[in-house]
């Protein structure tokens, strides 16, 4: 039985490639539609950037929501130095065809929430791989839904690794790290992936040639806007490609062995200052703090980009 989901995303590139595996994978996910949020760029931008996607899929009829387009306290902060001005800049410069299909009139807290009220109890996933504001805010207006959600599976945080937008917080979580506080803290079962397992998700060129030689027309487009997403964290880290963060929640609702990690108690700091977003795991259970969430720590990469390439090349 297919895993019935709502991808909150703010593609940029990697959500971009979190979308596609989702769409490719349909015996094990029922994608039900994208809900945006901003965050590597303006909300306007991943609108129009999860549109482009559907369009490349040829999948223009999956519905997309636009969400809130900045955080409940912080300045919004974005990610135009990783990602591009459009959020999905591309090494040939030639960008994604914006599909005719329009935004949906529904906000997406609102499809969040009718969604799964409409739904069996614990039968709709929440797959969170942007900052977490869209969800902390249907959570806020509909606190009935954290019981009816089956989980929460969220790209954000880092553990052992340090941050990749300040020296202790992971971007998602940064971003808006009251919504990500709540999100943590309101109950439902969580499932994270951080920084640890991510950076070691690497689009080494070895991979991203199998994408654009072997993963069919939309992975020559995804090996185009790969290309250009590895240039900053390649620059930054000195590693042979950057880190496929968000198709990991994907790969782990369709091959869950794939990674593995521990049910861990899970804080974030929401609280001014240099550990603004940070997000603390009791690895040893040295407090009285009940587990709140799986945390991922480690998986083989290679079977995740096979999955990848295995998997576009039927789009
Ligand atoms: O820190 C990486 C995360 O922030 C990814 O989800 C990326 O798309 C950005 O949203
Ligand atoms: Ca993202």
């Amino acid at each position: 039985m297919a895993t019935k989901i709502i991808l909150d995303c703010d593609p940029g590139h990697d959500d971009a490639v979190a979308i596609l595996l989702a769409l490719a994978s349909p015996d094990e996910i029922d994608l039900l539609g994208l809900t945006v949020v901003g965050g590597n760029v303006g909300l306007q931008s991943t609108v129009t950037n999860a549109l482009r996607t559907t369009l490349l899929a040829n999948r223009e009829e999956l519905p997309v929501y636009a969400g809130c387009p900045r955080p409940i306290m912080q300045p919004m902060v974005t990610a135009e130095h990783v990602h591009g001005d459009s959020g999905l800049d591309t090494a040939s410069g030639e960008l994604l065809a914006v599909p005719q299909t329009k935004v949906q009139t529904a906000h997406a807290v609102n499809m969040i929430i009718d969604t799964v009220r409409s739904h069996e109890p614990e039968t709709v996933t929440l797959v969170a791989t942007g900052p977490l504001t869209n969800i902390a805010t249907a959570i806020a207006m509909a606190p009935d839904i954290v019981e009816r959600l089956q989980q929460i599976v969220i790209m954000g945080g880092a553990f052992h690794e340090p941050g990749n937008i300040t020296p202790a917080a992971e971007f998602n979580i940064y971003v808006d790290p009251h919504a990500a506080r709540s999100v943590f803290e309101c109950g439902a079962n969580i499932v994270v992936f951080g920084l640890d397992v991510t950076h070691q998700m690497l689009i080494s060129s070895a991979r991203l040639e199998a994408i654009k030689n072997h993963a069919g027309r939309v992975g020559k487009a995804v090996a185009d806007f790969l290309d250009f997403f590895n240039q900053y964290d390649m620059s930054k880290y000195g590693w042979d490609g950057a880190p496929l963060h968000d198709p990991c929640t994907i790969a782990w609702l369709i091959e869950p062995e794939i990674f593995n990690g521990r049910d861990m108690a899970v804080t974030v700091d929401s609280n001014d200052g240099p550990n603004l977003g940070r997000t603390v795991a009791d690895w040893y259970q040295v407090t009285d703090r009940k587990p709140n969430a799986k945390v991922m720590t480690g998986g083989d990469s290679d079977r995740l980009f096979s999955l990848v390439v295995e998997r576009l090349s039927q789009l």
